[in-house]
């Protein structure tokens, strides 16, 4: 049985994920689809619901991204957001115009009396954000307004007999105090939901729909340890068992006991595990490089061919197995697209003709909803949380020629740090260590040294596009310092990166 959905129209607002994602928080499912999606598609989904997005446009002008007209004919609920909610005023009788001032930020909405369902339990002012440059001047005939700003008269407005709603603040940021509590009503007291969404259910959706699509077949997954595929592997190992073979493929940069850790979860479960040691092979394949992009085209190349060499020993496999989430499904624009993505994100496979289909288990969902699954699949928190950690691995930390001594170095500065920062509890999206080229005069014992200098890293980020550095504590940071130097043979000097993105990026190559 196919779940409730609702359907996030995307008229080019930034918040169109977590849109998504807060109506999936509150046990509906939603699904992203672009503004002009034909009303066919439209209706294919049996949508109780449709929310528009905000957008960068403004409605009169004549390129602006529009819906389709019949969409306000289906008798479904709408919500529309900030250009959502103009766009529909604006398609449906009323006027939109340039405010006289702008509105920016954390607002103060006064709520009118007027039993607005998507307001109930909710009275008087209330914290929201706002963010735009136009707003509805006159009222579509039916809509009434729910509430006003300062400078923004029809801050919600709705038309209750044919179930339109319209907020000119976002309800889906953190910095509208309660709207989450609006988001539920809406879906809950407008659109009727029942709540039939949970990961329980993807789960035995998921499994029974593998099942029926792979038959007795074999399946071949690329398995990097990272969230995505150690989840795929998991969620297919339950369905499928045997038939699963997981490639790993060892490229020899990994952090400090990563590779056995991995192996030691997935030999464990009922799948055929294979994995493969190229690290000589990839170490003398970059040996000498010290261009940042030619090390991660070489080490793509070689990963392509790994993966492939050992794919060909179980030529009786029919399917390739891929961890591809919703939002790469989102970004890539196209909804079913048989691109091959390599896990390791080094090159990307190119097609296997011999493969009769792929399998994605993972591409309705979000990565915390991933991660939520992985959770139910019995994962341990070492996967389920792990960090970003980029295909090439340790060799773009590496900054210049990548040698054995300077990974064993890398490697143990870089666990050190790890577990410094996990024990002071520090909140912070990613972190690691980085070996810089850069070789010093220090003073160790009565001694004169020639050695490393580790730079640390630790970022501050939402969606890893921008970042702050993190503030750590000085004492955190001695404390890694001290035990680096005293530690790690061949490093005399630590350094803390506090670049932001942009001018830097998170990772040093
Ligand atoms: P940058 O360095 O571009 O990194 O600010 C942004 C995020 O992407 C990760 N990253 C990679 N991930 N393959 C990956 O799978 C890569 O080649 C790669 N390069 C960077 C990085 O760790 C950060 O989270």
């Amino acid at each position: 049985m196919k779940n409730e959905t609702v359907i996030i129209l995307d008229f080019g607002g930034q918040y169109k994920q977590l849109i998504a994602r807060r109506v999936r928080e509150q046990n509906v499912y939603s699904v992203i689809l672009p503004c002009d999606a034909s009303i066919e598609t439209i209706k294919a989904y049996n949508p109780i619901g449709i929310i528009f997005t905000g957008g960068p446009n403004a409605v009169y002008m004549p390129d602006s991204p529009m819906c389709s007209a019949q969409i306000y004919l289906l008798g479904i609920p709408m919500l529309g957001i900030c250009y959502g909610m103009q766009l529909m005023c604006h398609m449906l009788g009323g006027k939109v115009e340039s405010c006289v001032s702008s509105e920016y930020g954390q607002t103060q909405l006064e709520l009118k009396n007027t039993g607005c369902p998507i307001f109930k339990e909710l009275s008087g002012s209330q914290t929201v954000l706002m963010s735009h440059t136009d707003m509805v001047t006159k009222l579509p005939e039916g809509f009434i307004s729910a509430a006003n700003t300062a400078s923004c008269l029809n801050a919600a407005v709705y038309d209750e007999k044919r179930s339109f709603y319209g907020v000119q603040f976002h309800p889906e940021v953190e910095e509208t105090k309660r709207g989450k509590e609006i988001l539920h009503n809406f879906l809950y007291e407008v659109c009727h939901a029942s709540g039939d969404y949970s990961m329980d259910d993807y789960l035995k959706t998921t499994v029974d729909e593998v099942r029926a699509k792979i038959g007795n077949e074999k399946v071949i997954l690329g398995l990097s340890g990272g969230v995505d595929s150690s989840v795929c592997a998991a969620i297919l190992s339950k369905a499928i068992g045997e038939q699963l073979i997981c490639i790993f493929v060892d490229h020899g940069f990994m952090r400090k006991n990563e590779g056995d850790e991995i192996e030691s979860v997935f030999s464990k479960r009922d799948l055929k595990f294979v994995r493969v040691d190229a690290s000589e092979r990839f170490l003398s394949a970059i040996s000498g490089i010290s261009d940042p992009e030619k090390k991660r085209k070489t080490i793509g190349r070689l990963f392509v061919e790994v993966f492939e060499e050992q794919a060909s020993k179980f030529n009786d496999a029919k399917f390739l197995a891929q961890g591809t989430i919703y939002p790469d499904v989102i970004e890539s624009g196209a909804n079913h697209t048989a691109t091959i993505k390599s896990h390791h994100n080094v090159g990307g496979l190119p097609e296997h003709t011999r493969f009769s289909g792929i399998v994605e288990p993972l591409r309705g969902l979000f990565k915390d909803e991933v991660r939520n699954l992985g959770r139910l699949l019995g994962l341990p928190d070492f996967l389920v949380n792990r960090q970003p950690f980029p295909g090439p691995g340790l060799a773009i930390r590496i900054i210049g020629e990548i040698t054995r001594e300077k990974l064993d170095i890398l490697r143990d500065a870089d666990a050190i740090f790890r577990e410094e920062m996990k024990r002071s509890r520090v909140k912070a999206s990613q972190y690691f260590a980085v070996l810089t080229d850069l070789k010093s005069v220090g003073v160790m014992g009565d001694f004169r040294t020639y050695d490393y200098t580790v730079a640390l890293r630790a970022v501050k980020t939402n969606d890893f596009m921008t970042c702050e550095y993190a503030p750590l504590s000085h004492k955190l940071l001695k404390k890694v310092s001290s035990r680096i130097t005293n530690e790690v043979k061949g490093v005399n000097r630590i350094v803390y990166d506090i670049t932001g993105k942009p001018p830097a990026t998170i990772e040093w190559e």
